[in-house]
């Protein structure tokens, strides 16, 4: 069936996918960007300019939709606010306009099972400010009256390894390889599960591992 779906993100690298994977499926996608004109244009496609802390701009993108989809991130190690506060005012706008549904990539998946080095090393120094944020992201979705779905990758790539095969489940078992996600996959597990209700956590990992 085809839905009306207002996407944040549309520009990056899961984002572009998911759009891509969204109009071929026959979807509608209102997407805002603070660059619309780096947003695949299409007949299907309704770019709006804003910054996804602006209110208003939030909720001109959310209004008359059938479900939201986030694929926000900012990519830095320094304290940033941008993503939960983004994602705080998205679902404010969703619960005001009556959209009922969320599906959003979280970075929450930093320090559980992504490598001893990751896990033990990197993530309590160098990654504490971007855990710090994916958790405020998520607590934004989790404590909404939402339904929803949060999708949490691992090390994000986007060739390696070729994913002939991924896997999305609840949890994965400990392990001392590192896992990883090309952002192909993880456009691919939002797509497959558009539909999912009422709420779940899902980890996508690409490959056989
Ligand atoms: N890196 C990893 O290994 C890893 C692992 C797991 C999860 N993740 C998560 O994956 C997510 C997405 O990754 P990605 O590689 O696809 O990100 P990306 O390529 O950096 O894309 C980020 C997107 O967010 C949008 N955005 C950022 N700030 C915005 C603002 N103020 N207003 C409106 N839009 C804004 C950008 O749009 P415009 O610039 O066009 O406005 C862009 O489309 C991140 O949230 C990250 O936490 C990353």
């Amino acid at each position: 069936m085809s839905m009306r779906i207002a996407l944040f993100g549309a520009t990056g690298g899961i984002g572009r996918r998911v759009l891509a994977r969204l109009l071929l499926a026959g979807h509608t996608v209102t997407a805002l960007s603070r660059r619309p004109g780096a947003v695949v244009a299409g007949p299907a496609t309704r770019p709006i300019t804003g910054d996804v802390t602006d209110p208003e701009a939030v909720a001109a993108t959310v209004t008359g939709q059938d479900l939201v989809v986030s694929a926000l991130g900012v990519a830095t190690t320094r304290p940033d606010t941008t993503v939960s506060v983004g994602t705080r005012t998205i679902v404010a706008a969703m619960a005001e306009h009556r959209v009922p549904r969320l599906i959003a990539i979280s970075g929450n998946g930093l320090g559980v099972n992504g490598g001893p080095v990751v896990d033990r090393i990197l993530t309590p120094t160098l990654l504490r400010h971007v855990k710090v944020e994916a958790q405020a992201q998520e607590a934004a979705i989790t404590d909404s009256p939402l339904h929803w779905t949060i999708i949490r990758p691992f090390r994000l790539v986007d060739r390696w390894p070729p994913s002939v095969a991924y896997r999305v489940a609840e949890s994965f078992s400990p392990t001392v390889v590192v896992r990883w996600t090309t952002r192909d996959d993880a456009a691919r597990a939002i797509i497959e599960h558009l539909d999912d209700g009422p709420r779940s956590v899902l980890w996508v990992a690409s490959g056989g591992r």
